[in-house]
């Protein structure tokens, strides 16, 4: 049976995390327009109460929090559980959004951003699901979407790191689904392809020309979720197909045409540019 797109959103509150701006900011917009109540979660103070002030006034005064914090800190998390808990907010939808990466040859690329990255996208993940998955659980209800990507699939040389934290992502999420199936809390992982945000802003590779607009890959992302998908591929079918090769194809085959990938969109060259 199809369920109608948002009945999952009205009158809900979705955290959201990285939402100041690129894929986090349109889950906050979409999520806003489909009737939730949103808490903007990033480090940016100003861009969220820019998003959240704007998210009032475009639909008639839906509430929008707001709270800032690194999620890649090692205190990160709790100090954000902690303000949800003083501030009294039952979270129904976490979407895991904040993420990053490093691109470029990981011995010549600093280590100190590399550990953040897996701070962020693995730690700051796990550790928000733990404590809000399980309040969702003793409801028995809820959900969870997880940011993962299509580099999950397969090793990205040039993107090492980045890469293998999304695999994680990916691994966990499907282990996590399997473990809440029949909880009444659904957990999706969701797997964009380039998607035009400033992922690589600060470093001297550029987006795919082609890459997907993040308003349409969220608004991908929350049907699929309204439709109890166990995964969300919310971009071009490209992108997915690429996903399949990397499933029938021998690792180190995989990880060859990956490389060459890379190096024809000059990853191999990658620097910081601020
Ligand atoms: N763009 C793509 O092509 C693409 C493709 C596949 C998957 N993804 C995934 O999509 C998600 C969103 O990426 P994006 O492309 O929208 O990137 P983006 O434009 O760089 O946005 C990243 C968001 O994460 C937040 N963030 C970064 N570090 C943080 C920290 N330590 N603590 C809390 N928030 C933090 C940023 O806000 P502050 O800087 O204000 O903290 C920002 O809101 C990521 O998980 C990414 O891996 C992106």
């Amino acid at each position: 049976m199809e369920v109608s797109v948002g009945d999952d959103y009205q009158g809900r509150t979705a955290l959201v995390t990285g939402a100041s701006k690129g894929l986090g900011r349109a889950y906050a917009m979409e999520l806003a327009r489909r009737g939730s109540r949103v808490v903007l979660l990033a480090r940016s103070e100003p861009e969220l109460h820019a998003l959240a002030a704007e998210i009032r006034a475009r639909h008639g005064g839906t509430p929008a929090e707001v709270i800032t914090g690194d999620l890649s800190a090692p205190d990160g998390p709790q100090r954000v559980l902690h303000e949800l808990r003083d501030r009294g907010l039952t979270i129904d939808l976490l979407l895991n959004n904040a993420g990053a990466g490093i691109t470029g040859p990981f011995l010549q690329r600093a280590i100190e951003p590399q550990l953040r990255t897996v701070g962020l996208n693995v730690a700051g993940l796990l550790a928000l699901t733990h404590a809000i998955g399980a309040e969702m659980v003793a409801r028995g209800a809820g959900g969870i979407i997880n940011v993962s990507s299509n580099g999950a699939f397969q090793p990205v040389p040039y993107q090492a790191s980045y890469a293998a934290t999304k695999a994680f992502v990916l691994s966990f999420t499907e282990a996590l689904a399997e473990e809440l199936r029949g909880t009444g809390v659904h957990v999706m992982a969701t797997h964009p392809g380039a998607t035009a945000t400033g992922f690589f802003d600060g470093s001297s590779v550029t987006m795919d020309p082609g890459a997907d607009n993040p308003e349409t890959v969220a608004g991908r992302t929350l049907d699929d979720y309204s439709r109890r998908r166990g995964a969300s591929y919310p971009g071009r079918t490209a992108t997915r197909v690429m996903t399949w090769a990397a499933r029938l194809l021998p690792r180190t085959t995989v990880a060859r045409i990956a490389g060459s990938f890379s190096r024809r969109q000059q990853w191999h060259h990658a620097v910081d540019t601020a």
